[in-house]
């Protein structure tokens, strides 16, 4: 951990304009204080307080934490709520005829759901799904295009107590199949096809896929909604369309009623070993983090018009598309399309269209949208913009000051939101009426949040220094476990480095003169690409999965617009490829990744070789092989190598 050393220096400020903190939800850093001093010093009653005000309770609980089985923390355990109450029924006395949902779809069509229509659509769905015996505590895959009926999916499970699994729609047959069988799935929801950038994406044939490589007995029906007239495959035993199955259905359908920790949904995401983690969320905790952190990052009012432009097969397209503005009753878009299509105006096209005050995307797109038009967004009306936020990596002051200017016309705060499928909610943000922003810097946690940085020994760091980021108390919407993994979690989160006593995100951080957080990066084999995270392991399996290929070994290197590219370095069984052998094999070894597991995890460049730099115990020397990937001088001592002729080898791209 000494290696890591903080090497960002920005001096400059934004504070929110006195016109913005006055009129904010957390209006000032005097706000600000008192709210992290009544969380320092009340931290039970601060939670508590805050969930008897921003839930609807079935049943009120009477003890805020239970820290008997840590880390397996229990939250408000003897309460009953549901989340799509708290999401839908509950603002209907009010809010019946309030645009829940204004979804631009592919080709540009839009359609508006009020909450009264969401609960009508929810109400059927979920009486469809108990027409095919699905009950509270079965495990429901949603495979689906980003369209009004996802949302319907996931809410329709939170209203029957089903437990939800969303698997993105780019994701490979294998990938969806290993989840699936990991999750003991009864039912999967998916579409005949998705639209994206005008071309379609056949899901039902990629879920027909994994279903045919074994493994998914657990499944006993295939709901497809139609999205486009393409005729799927059809199981007559297994397959219903959804317009059937909701066509005679009852449009009211009363919640179930569940226990506070009840899981809500699990989501798999990588880790730096072994199969992806299932993260498992809990119903109140969880709800209560997004539903609080919507209105604190994004000063959320009334009468906003929400973007966030993530896929719901994210944690960011679960908390602030799904879960965190419908907990508030806000009115949001959502988007079925990609960023450049017809052409890269379409975001900003899509702002001005909706007049959408508060926008939520990651840097990766922002910085491609810049090297395709900076000054497209010029073109169009954006002043209903308020704030703007990103998420899922370190954002560069560079795209950080175009986004401020060129989007934000200068008046709009910009949110850089630090969290983590496991966190559930924002954790470090700031709160734009109150903390002054500085260009690449999640700025400081959330009242409530018990950030720090340590080092090894769990010791603060100073400031200026890097360590391990790490939460010192628990919170409401962290992971709760892994699905079927309680061990893997406790190792991997509450690591005995530490007594077990802090959450270690993974990543590395360091904080400056000011108190603020600066994410330099994970400490773990896992990789950022275009805010995406994935195991280098999970490739590195995929690659020798395939005949030719005898080890594999993958690692990042830094890329203009996706964050990180995936350099991968291949033994092959037979003799080294050179020249266009060598392309056509890397060629192939591409594609084959992405069958394999999803397009994003596609390895931009390949490199061969007849070995791999390995210590004398056999661990191949990933920082050696970093080094190789960026181009650097190799400065590390290598006389351990047995074989340095293959470093000349592995310089050379396929
Ligand atoms: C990892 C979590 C949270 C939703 C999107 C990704 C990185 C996330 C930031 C940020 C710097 C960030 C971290 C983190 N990350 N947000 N604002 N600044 N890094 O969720 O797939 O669970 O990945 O994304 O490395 O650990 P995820």
């Amino acid at each position: 951990m000494s290696g890591i050393e903080s090497i960002l220096k920005e001096t400059r400020s934004f504070p929110p304009s006195d016109d913005f903190r006055q009129k904010a939800v957390i209006p000032g850093m005097e706000a600000y204080n008192a709210l992290c001093d009544q969380a320092n010093g009340q931290y039970l009653s601060f939670w508590g307080d805050m969930a008897r005000e921003l839930l609807s309770w079935k049943k009120p609980f009477s003890r805020v934490l239970d820290e008997s089985a840590a880390p397996f923390f229990k939250w408000f355990d003897d309460g009953q709520l549901n989340v799509s109450y708290n999401c839908i029924d509950r603002h209907l006395a009010q809010n019946a005829n309030k645009i829940a949902l204004i979804f631009e779809a592919d080709d540009g069509a839009v359609t508006r759901v009020t909450y009264a229509e969401l609960h009508r659509r929810v109400c059927q769905f979920a009486n469809g799904l108990k027409s095919l015996g699905i009950k509270k505590g079965d495990r429901v895959v949603i495979y689906m295009p980003m369209v009004i009926e996802a949302i319907v999916a996931m809410q329709a499970c939170a209203r029957i107590g089903a437990i939800h699994s969303v698997v993105f729609g780019g994701f490979s047959a294998g990938a969806l199949r290993d989840r699936v069988q990991d999750a003991g799935a009864r039912l999967l929801i998916t579409a005949n096809e998705g639209l994206r950038g005008g071309k379609g994406v056949p899901l039902k044939a990629t879920t027909d896929e994994a279903i045919a490589l074994g493994g998914c007995d657990t499944v006993e029906h295939v709901v497809v909604y139609r999205r486009t007239d393409s005729e799927p495959a059809w199981d007559a035993n297994r397959d219903v369309w959804w317009h059937q199955l909701v066509e005679k259905q009852p449009e009211q359908c009363e919640p179930e009623w569940m226990n506070a920790e009840d899981p809500l949904f699990i989501l798999y995401t990588s880790g730096s070993t072994g199969k992806p983690k299932g993260i498992q969320h809990s119903t109140a905790g969880y709800l209560l983090g997004a539903i609080n952190s919507f209105r604190w990052v994004f000063d959320y009012r009334p009468n906003d018009v929400f973007w966030c432009t993530a896929d719901v097969g994210w944690i960011t397209g679960h908390t602030y598309v799904c879960y965190g503005p419908l907990g508030n009753g806000a009115t949001q878009v959502i988007f079925e399309g990609v960023p450049t299509y017809p052409d890269a105006t379409r975001f900003w096209r899509m702002i001005e269209r909706h007049k959408v005050s508060l926008f939520y995307t990651a840097p990766t797109a922002i910085r491609s949208l810049i090297k395709l038009g900076a000054d497209a967004p010029k073109q169009f009306d954006l002043s209903s913009l308020r704030v703007l936020g990103t998420v899922g990596e370190p954002i560069n002051p560079e795209a950080w000051m175009w986004y401020y200017e060129v989007v934000g016309g200068g008046r709009c705060p910009i949110v850089d939101t630090w969290w983590q499928t496991e966190t559930g909610s924002a954790m470090i943000a700031p709160l734009p009426g109150a903390v002054p922003t500085k260009p690449g810097s999640c700025t400081l946690p959330l009242p409530g949040v018990m950030a720090d940085i340590v080092d090894e020994s769990g010791a603060p760091v100073e400031a200026g220094k890097g360590g391990f980021l790490v939460i010192k108390k628990p919170f409401p919407s962290l992971v709760r476990t892994i699905w079927g993994d309680p061990e893997r979690f406790k190792k991997t989160y509450f690591p005995e480095e530490f007594d077990g006593k802090f959450y270690l995100a993974g990543d590395s951080a360091h904080r400056d003169e000011n108190g603020y957080f600066w994410i330099m990066g994970r400490i773990d084999d896992v990789l950022n690409v275009s805010g995406h995270r994935l195991g280098t392991m999970e490739i590195e399996s995929a690659l020798v999965a395939n005949p030719l290929v005898a080890e594999a070994a993958v690692v990042g290197k830094p890329h203009e617009i996706k964050g990180e590219a995936v350099v991968a370095f291949v033994v092959l069984k037979g003799p080294r490829p050179q020249g266009d052998e060598a392309r056509k094999v890397a060629d192939n070894l591409k594609q084959w990744v992405a069958h394999e597991i999803g397009k994003i995890a596609q390895p931009d460049e390949i490199r061969f070789g007849e070995n791999l730099p390995k210590t004398r115990s056999g661990k191949i020397m990933r920082r050696l092989l970093r080094s190789l990937a960026r181009g650097e001088e190799i400065v590390q001592d290598v006389s351990t190598l047995e074989n340095p002729q293959i470093l000349q080898q592995l310089q050379e791209s396929a």
